[in-house]
This record gives structure tokens, sequence and C-alpha cells, in this order.
């Protein structure tokens, strides 16, 4: 997606300094800026300290960092170590283990000398597939758009709530809720967006920010507003993200988003997920008893990081000096509260079946 005009991804491989980049989401919505990777500790640390965050996003890092790796080290061992040191990074999104599981199973069969070449091509190659799985969730998005849209008096938004940045630059582009959004605005659909400020670290302002530098109309609002807002009937649809959804289809995602799912049934109000079949877990199927939660530094929840009146990053303390701050930061929602998953595939029901008939290949071969 572009920024200021220029299109940008939100990972890549600069050949001209031979070193990946990312677009630093440390400092996001409040300024933009570059940073290279280039060690793997640069890059563990970076996936843990949400440098780069987003379920796609952290998978597409970690099969770099490997890349990187390779390049300096092509043995066995540096293999088992960047697996081992970046798998530890973080611990609910799939992806992470996902991609580096695909890049050691491709690599450690091939001749050392083969290795850095290899590793390049299946790190850009997860980084692309990335990019067309999260345009095709958008084909299939833009059409629940169009129909609810079918459905309302001409010229009247369709209004959207989303939870927690499931944007582009939680990818490496599209984004995944926000890809049906873009390409419906794109078609010409009026759209108005409710963006959850997704406490703690407040992912929804990076939505906001995306939002608005696509001209997509959108309001930020508290994370208590969505239920007021359901039962006003000034919600047509939710779309989130996800981290990581069970092969029965619970879906674990940022803290909250249970809370929003309870919200829209207890009102009517359709709830898909925007799930890239690398996010399904085909291991797990009961997400809330087996799918680990990141438990989070409590310092994210009694500080807060903005632009200051009048210019300048900082960071404020909101409770009492002393005060403890608890962060589980992802919940799981049991698939009965889901509508529908919008994969790459099509749109299927959240249960077994549902993601059996899109995913065949894969709901069989792990038995
Ligand atoms: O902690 P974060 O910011 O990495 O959490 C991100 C989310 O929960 C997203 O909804 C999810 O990764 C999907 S991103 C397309």
């Amino acid at each position: 997606m572009k920024v200021n005009g220029t299109p940008y991804r939100s990972i890549w491989f600069d050949d001209a300094s031979g070193v990946v980049q990312i677009i630093d989401q440390r400092w996001l919505p409040y300024e933009f800026r570059i940073a290279d990777l280039v060690t793997l500790e640069e890059f563990a640390t970076a996936i843990r300290d949400m440098w780069v965050r987003g379920a796609p996003l952290i998978g597409a890092t970690a099969a770099w960092g490997v890349a990187g790796e390779m390049a300096r080290d092509a043995s066995d061992a540096a293999l088992d170590k960047a697996h081992a040191v970046l798998g530890a990074t973080r611990p609910t999104a799939i992806n992470l283990l996902w991609a580096l599981d695909r890049m050691r199973a491709a690599l450690r069969p091939l001749p050392e000398a083969d290795r850095a070449g290899a590793a390049h091509r299946l790190a850009r190659e997860i980084a692309d597939e990335d990019v067309e799985i999260n345009r095709m969730i958008g084909v299939h998005g833009l059409e629940l758009i169009r129909q609810i849209a079918a459905r309302k008096p001409a010229g009247e938004p369709v209004r959207l709530l989303t939870h927690c940045n499931a944007g582009w630059i939680a990818t490496v582009d599209w984004g995944t809720a926000t890809s049906p959004m873009y390409q419906a605005h794109d078609a010409g659909i009026p759209l108005h967006v409710w963006v959850d400020e997704t406490r703690p670290r407040n992912q929804g302002a990076l939505t906001s920010w995306e939002l608005g530098s696509h001209g997509v109309p959108h309001t930020y609002i508290t994370d208590n507003a969505g239920g007021h807002l359901m039962q006003h009937g000034l919600v047509d649809m939710v779309i989130t993200g996800t981290d990581r959804t069970t092969r029965r289809g619970d879906v674990c995602n940022k803290i909250g988003t249970y809370l929003k799912a309870l919200a829209a049934r207890d009102n009517g109000v359709p709830f898909y997920v925007a799930l890239p079949s690398p996010t399904i877990d085909w291991t797990v199927d009961d997400g809330v008893a087996e799918i680990p939660i990141e438990d989070r530094p409590e310092r994210e929840v009694t500080h807060v990081q903005g632009t200051a009146v009048g210019g300048g990053i900082g960071v404020v303390q909101v409770t009492p000096e002393g005060t403890s701050g608890g962060n589980p930061a992802f919940d799981v929602t049991p698939n009965r509260l889901v509508t529908g998953l919008i994969t790459e595939r099509g749109v299927c029901e959240a249960s077994p079946e549902g993601l059996a008939a899109l995913f065949h290949e894969r709901a069989f071969a792990s038995g």
C-alpha cells in the first residue's frame, strides 16, 4: 500500500544495501521510520519487541531471519539455532512456527553450499505468497460487504467494526481484515469503519493511520464502545484478524476480540474473521485449552506512548506508582460465535467441516 504516494510493503530485501528492511512500527503512527535487520539477534528483537507485528508479518520476518543466518553460516547447527532463537520470540501466532518449519524442511536436505541462495528465494516466496493470500481474502470479503451494501439505501455506508490492526502493516501487504475494506472502498462502496483502540498497545491507532492514508472513513473508538454501537444498530459487520485458528475454527486473536464476538452474537451482528491459511493450526482443536497465550510486560498496561501536545513522542504512566498490570495479549473466540472465516480460497463456516472443505489436503494430511 502507499505511504505519502509511495508504494511500500512492510518488509523487503533491499538489493542496493543487501539487507532486509522493515517499517519500524515502534514509531507509528507518529513517525514513519525504516530499520535494517541484519543479525539473528536483531531479527529476534524486532519480533519480540514488536518493531514488526501481526501474525503474517511475524512469519515473513522469521523467514528472512533464517535467510540472513544462512548467508553467514549454512551449517545444520546454524539452521537449528535460527529456528530456536526466532521460534522463542512470541508464542501465540502460529505463522512464526509455520514459516520456520517450512524454511528448515526445505533447507535441511540441501548441501550447505546451496542453502543461502535457496533460503533467500524461499523467504521471498513466503512474502510474495502472503501478499497474494491477502489480496484474495479481500476479493472474497468484498463480496460479503457488497451483499450488505445491496440491502442498504443507496449511498448509506456499510458500517464495519475491527479490533487490533489486521492491516497491511500486520502482513506483508493488503492486510487480512483490512483487505476487504480497501477493495470495497476502491470499488466505490461507501464504508465507515469503527476502529477499536485495542489497549494496551493501541494497535487501533495503526489501523487509523492505514485507513486514513487510503482515504477510508473511520472513527477511533474505545474498546468498550462496540457493544453499545451494536445495540443501536450502528454496526453491520465485524471483521477481525487472527493469530491462530484451530482446525475446528476457534479463533485466537488480540485480547478483547472475544468480548466483541459476544456482543455481536447478542445483537445479531455478523462476526467474520479474515484467515490466511498459514494461520490455521491443524494440530489443535480446542483453542481455549490448547493455544499458548502470550503474557506481555505489565509496563504496556501501566504506561502509554503517544505524541505530546506540542510535539515529541513520549511515554506517560497512567497508574499510581507501584500498581501492577496484567497483560494477557490474546484471547480465544470459540467457533460457535464466529459467523464465517474469510480465507484466500473463499468463505467457510468456522467448523472442522467448513475448513476441511476448503483445505482438504491440509485437513487430511495431519489426520
Ligand atoms: O500483538 P500483535 O499486534 O502482533 O497482534 C496482532 C493481532 O492480533 C492481529 O489481529 C493478527 O495478528 C492478525 S494480523 C493480519
